[in-house]
């Protein structure tokens, strides 16, 4: 597949168009952004590390037979993916209190939350990715009943299969972000599932191993995100 011009470039990843028109390359860089893009960095060899990350788990979450948009690893810092008409609008589970949800309702972090929630936010950074809710997607046409329906139903099964994953790794997994995209009409996974975009903590002492780091200035960032990848089994070498 050849690699054309730059479609879009994010906080931390830019998009590439190819010669095919249903497939784009990301490209993870190592910029690193908190706080709606207020506080950047660059952290050396995130982009390699979150491109592998991600691709394991796109490769799970394919075996558990989620409909992802992940196709293959391209080079250290490149996938190739489905292109998807991508939902704006963000899927988030939380298993534990923590980060949003403290601050708005004023509750301790770390509390068990059973069952766990379902969140949805706008992507939209200028506004600071407001809360919404499925009866604000659907009239401003952000999304159809069906889809957010179905993007639920997905959200929580990849809560299923990680949790799992993470456990196995001793680690607790927190909370995440999701976004949905539509591949010829299908409801499909899209962006990335790395660190950058979930809270993991160490089951034991409860440690931040996660973008919580970089937020909190921690330091140790993309330490851990090694150390979380080979937890779970992903190949850095
Ligand atoms: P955020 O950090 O809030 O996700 P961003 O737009 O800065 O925002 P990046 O990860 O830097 O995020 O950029 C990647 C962009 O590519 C995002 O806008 C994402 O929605 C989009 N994207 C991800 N996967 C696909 C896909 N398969 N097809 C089309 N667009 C995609
Ligand atoms: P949340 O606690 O609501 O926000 P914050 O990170 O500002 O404290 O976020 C819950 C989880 O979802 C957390 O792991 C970060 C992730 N997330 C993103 O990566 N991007 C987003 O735009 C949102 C809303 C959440």
């Amino acid at each position: 597949m050849e690699k054309r011009g730059v479609l879009y470039s994010g906080k931390a990843k830019s998009v590439y168009e190819t010669d095919d028109p249903d497939r784009l390359i990301l490209e993870f860089r190592d910029d690193t952004s908190a706080f709606d893009g207020k506080k950047v960095e660059q952290l050396a060899r995130k982009g390699m590390v979150n491109n592998r990350f991600n691709a394991f788990i796109m490769e799970r979450l394919k075996e558990a037979g989620i409909p992802t948009h992940f196709e293959r690893l391209r080079s250290d810092t490149e996938c190739e993916v489905k292109r998807l008409t991508m939902i704006p609008v963000e899927c988030v589970v939380r298993n534990l209190s923590a980060g949003g949800l403290c601050r708005r309702l004023g509750v301790e972090e770390g509390l068990t939350l059973n069952p766990p929630t379902f969140e949805l936010f706008l992507k939209n950074d200028e506004k600071g990715d407001p809360m919404i809710n499925e009866s604000l997607a659907e009239t401003f046409g952000w999304a159809t009943r069906q889809q957010l329906q179905l993007a639920h139903e997905l959200t929580l099964r990849v809560n299923d299969v990680l949790r799992e994953l993470f456990l196995e790794g001793d680690m607790l997994l927190v909370d995440y972000k999701l976004e949905f995209g539509l591949f010829h009409g299908e409801i499909t996974l899209g962006d990335e599932f790395s660190p950058d975009g979930c809270r993991l903590w160490d089951a034991q002492t409860r440690e931040k191993m996660d973008k919580d780091r970089f937020r909190q200035g921690l330091g140790g960032v993309i330490e851990a995100y090694e150390e979380v990848g080979r937890r779970i089994g992903v190949n850095f070498d």
